[in-house]
């Protein structure tokens, strides 16, 4: 698992902000993570998470999936766009598209996604406030695996939040997202220094031991 300059090569998608992006680029920068990101790509021309990679002298791409016909064409081109930087590790950092069954096999076992849940609760969308409807004292996000079920791969960590009264969908959204930015460092980490992986039958092992299936839980 080496790139040119001897550290693994890692590909960050993003959609929008990119805060989760900007959290692992710090830490790669600062030799935290001993990774070369060697380019930030988005579906989304105005991401404004692309200015910031920008700013850090990394190289971005847009693949607009508006501008093209059909999910499988956009995601051919997303592949070629990726597959330059001969990655060891794709991190979905809020990357805001389906990706379909032959993307996702394609990374098989190298890329991981991070879903604001404690999954398996609440794959999809609208999560914090699906939380706060079903009246969870507990709240949270976690880092898996992706494979061709939506947020339905194997975890690799999880960190939790207490819901408290008055909590409202973006209060909890963001407390959520500081642990976010604890927690995906920290799988990045891990599989940069190859000490987790994903086996043929979908376990995760670290340091060659399976995990349970929620993962290693970040102490509060
Ligand atoms: C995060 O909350 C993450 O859980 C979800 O999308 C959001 C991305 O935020 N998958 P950011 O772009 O990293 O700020």
């Amino acid at each position: 698992m080496q790139s040119n300059d001897g550290k693994p090569s890692v590909v960050i998608l993003i959609s929008g902000t990119g805060s989760n992006m900007a959290k692992i680029v710090e830490m790669a920068l600062q030799n935290e993570i001993s990774a070369e990101i060697s380019a930030v790509i988005s579906n989304e021309s105005n991401a404004p998470g692309i200015q910031y990679a920008k700013q850090q002298g990394i190289s971005t791409q847009v693949v607009d999936h508006s501008s093209h016909e059909t999910r499988s064409l956009f995601e051919k081109h997303l592949m070629r766009a990726i597959d330059e930087y001969q990655p060891d590790l794709v991190v979905l950092a809020g990357f805001m598209r389906i990706l379909g069954a032959e993307f996702v096999r394609h990374y098989r076992g190298k890329m991981l996604n991070i879903h604001p849940s404690l999954l398996p609760k609440y794959q999809g969308l609208n999560t914090h406030q699906r939380a706060l409807d079903a009246g969870d004292d507990q709240h949270g996000c976690t880092v898996h695996f992706v494979t061709e079920e939506l947020d339905g791969g194997p975890s690799v960590i999880q960190a939790s939040v207490s819901v408290e009264q008055g909590d409202t969908a973006e209060t909890l959204k963001a407390k959520v997202q500081q642990k976010e930015h604890v927690i995906y460092p920290i799988a990045v980490k891990w599989f940069t220094e190859g000490r987790i992986n994903m086996d043929g039958m979908g376990n995760v092992l670290f340091d060659g031991s399976p995990l349970p299936l929620q993962g290693v839980q970040l102490e509060p």
